[in-house]
């Protein structure tokens, strides 16, 4: 299997820029001599440049938690994927579970904000996932389809060839409940045959599909073992240097 594996890190509304250096440097010291895997960094904006300074000399990747539509322009409180570029940023969370339940994201606005990510040269990390209620009345796979269409389905293949997804289950974000192997990999399957039937074969073999939702050193292994899963999005677990370099770490753990 030629996808490259990534692991980042979602460190939601925690850090102060110095909190968030301290972490970087954490992280930098124990991922010294890192495996052959992508990792990103997801810090809230104020802390951006304080992790940026910290890492440079590192190939780990900062990014924003969210980023607006528009490259600028009276939207009080956003920030945009140009700005998020001149910051030192490569990379932005786009549709996050917590942004569609507390800031009411969803659909198109979405779409424009992957669009927005991809004419900056940001790599969007497109967020997906269903609630418990859409799992228990058997619609996790139609949820997740629908989010998928509804952002990413106009994107050109090469657009799509640079946006990683993160399939996220609603009810494992946080709650240290997280999805069997066996569940995950039916949604990740599930999500590749939809990219499939879309862009093609080729984009459905090179796109890489991560899993979020209550990841730790002890259960990463297990997921990582997965066909379909390329790597994990992890909130509570990137808050600790050790645990999310157990994460990284993923081919070493028991
Ligand atoms: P969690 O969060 O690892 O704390 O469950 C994952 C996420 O929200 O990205």
């Amino acid at each position: 299997m030629s996808r490259r594996p990534m692991l980042a890190g979602n460190w939601k509304m925690f850090t102060t820029p110095a909190e968030a250096a301290a972490l970087g440097r954490a992280m930098r010291t124990a991922l010294m001599d890192p495996p052959a895997v992508d990792i990103a960094l997801f810090p809230p904006f104020t802390s951006i440049a304080a992790l940026v300074a910290e890492l440079k000399a590192t190939d780990i990747i900062v990014g924003g938690q969210d980023v607006h539509p528009e490259p600028e322009g009276a939207f009080t409180g956003n920030v945009s994927a140009p700005m998020l570029v001149a910051a030192g940023c490569g990379a932005a969370l786009i549709g996050h579970s917590e942004r569609r339940t507390y800031e009411k994201e969803a659909g198109e606005y979405l779409a424009r904000k992957v669009r927005a990510a991809l004419a900056a040269g940001l790599m969007p990390v497109f967020c997906c996932g269903e609630t418990l209620a859409e799992r228990e009345a058997n619609k996790a796979l139609e949820i997740v389809r629908g989010q998928l269409s509804d952002a990413l389905a106009g994107l050109t293949g090469s657009e799509a060839a640079r946006v990683v997804i993160a399939y996220e289950p609603v009810w494992a974000i946080g709650t240290g409940r997280v999805a069997t192997p066996e569940q995950a990999q039916e949604v990740h399957a599930a999500i590749r045959a939809w990219i499939g039937l879309t862009w093609g074969a080729g984009l459905a073999r090179s796109m890489r599909i991560l899993y979020g939702g209550s990841v730790k050193p002890a259960n990463v292994r297990g997921i990582m073992a997965q066909p379909d899963i390329d790597g994990a999005l992890v909130g509570g677990a990137s808050l600790n240097a050790d645990s999310f370099a157990g994460i990284v770490r993923f081919q070493d753990t028991e």
